[in-house]
C-alpha cells in the first residue's frame, strides 16, 4: 500500500468511497473544492485501486498555534481494518511535524464508534461535545492529539 498527495483525477474514487461510508456523504462538488484550497492536503491510499482517503486543512486558532484539521477520513468498507486509516493518518502526522504544526484536530459524530475507537487508539483525546453540530442536529465529539516533534541527536 502507497499513501500519495491525491490528484484531481482521483475524485470520483474519493467521492464513491465517501458515499459507501457514511449516511449523509458530502457531495463530489463540495470535495471538489478541497483541490482549489491552498490550506487542504488531500491524502490518497492505494494499492492496485485506491482504498481510502483523508482531507485534511492548515488551520489557525485565534488563540494561537497552527492546526491541522481533519476534515473527512474514510476508508472503502471491504479494505477497513487492515491498518489503511492507520496508514493515512501516519501520513498526515509526518506532513504535520515537517510543517511544524503540533496539533491534529477533528469532529467524530456521536454514536460513530469506529470512528472513535480509531481515533482514541492513535491517542485522540475528547476535548468538547458539540451540539447539534451536523445539519441533521446531531451532535459531535472533537477530538485532539498533540505532537511532540522526534528529539533531535544528542551532541
Ligand atoms: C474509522 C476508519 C477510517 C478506520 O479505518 P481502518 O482502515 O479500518 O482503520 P485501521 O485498520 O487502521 O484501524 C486501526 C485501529 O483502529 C481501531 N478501529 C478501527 N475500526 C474499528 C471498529 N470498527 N471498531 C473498533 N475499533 C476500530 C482498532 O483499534 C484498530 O486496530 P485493530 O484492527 O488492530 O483492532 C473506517 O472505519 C471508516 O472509514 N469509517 C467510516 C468513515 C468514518 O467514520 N470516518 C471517521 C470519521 S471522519
Amino acid at each position: 500500500m502507497q499513501v500519495r498527495p491525491a490528484r484531481p483525477t482521483d475524485l470520483p474514487a474519493i467521492a464513491a468511497i465517501e458515499v459507501r461510508s457514511f449516511p449523509d456523504p458530502w457531495p463530489e462538488a463540495l470535495l471538489a473544492g478541497y483541490f482549489d484550497d491552498r490550506q487542504a492536503l488531500i491524502l490518497l491510499a492505494e494499492e492496485e485501486e485506491p482504498l481510502g482517503f483523508l482531507i485534511a486543512r492548515v488551520e489557525s486558532p485565534p488563540r494561537g498555534g497552527r492546526t491541522l484539521h481533519i476534515h473527512d477520513l474514510a476508508v472503502d468498507p471491504p479494505h477497513r481494518r487492515r491498518g489503511v486509516g492507520s496508514a493515512l493518518l501516519a501520513a498526515l502526522t509526518q506532513a504535520a511535524l515537517r510543517e511544524h504544526i503540533s496539533r491534529l484536530q477533528l469532529e467524530v459524530r456521536v454514536g460513530n464508534e469506529a470512528g472513535l475507537r480509531f481515533y482514541e487508539r492513535h491517542g485522540f483525546r475528547v476535548t468538547r461535545r458539540l451540539a447539534h453540530y451536523y445539519e441533521d442536529r446531531g451532535a459531535a465529539l472533537r477530538m485532539e492529539r498533540l505532537l511532540t516533534p522526534p528529539a533531535s541527536p544528542s551532541s
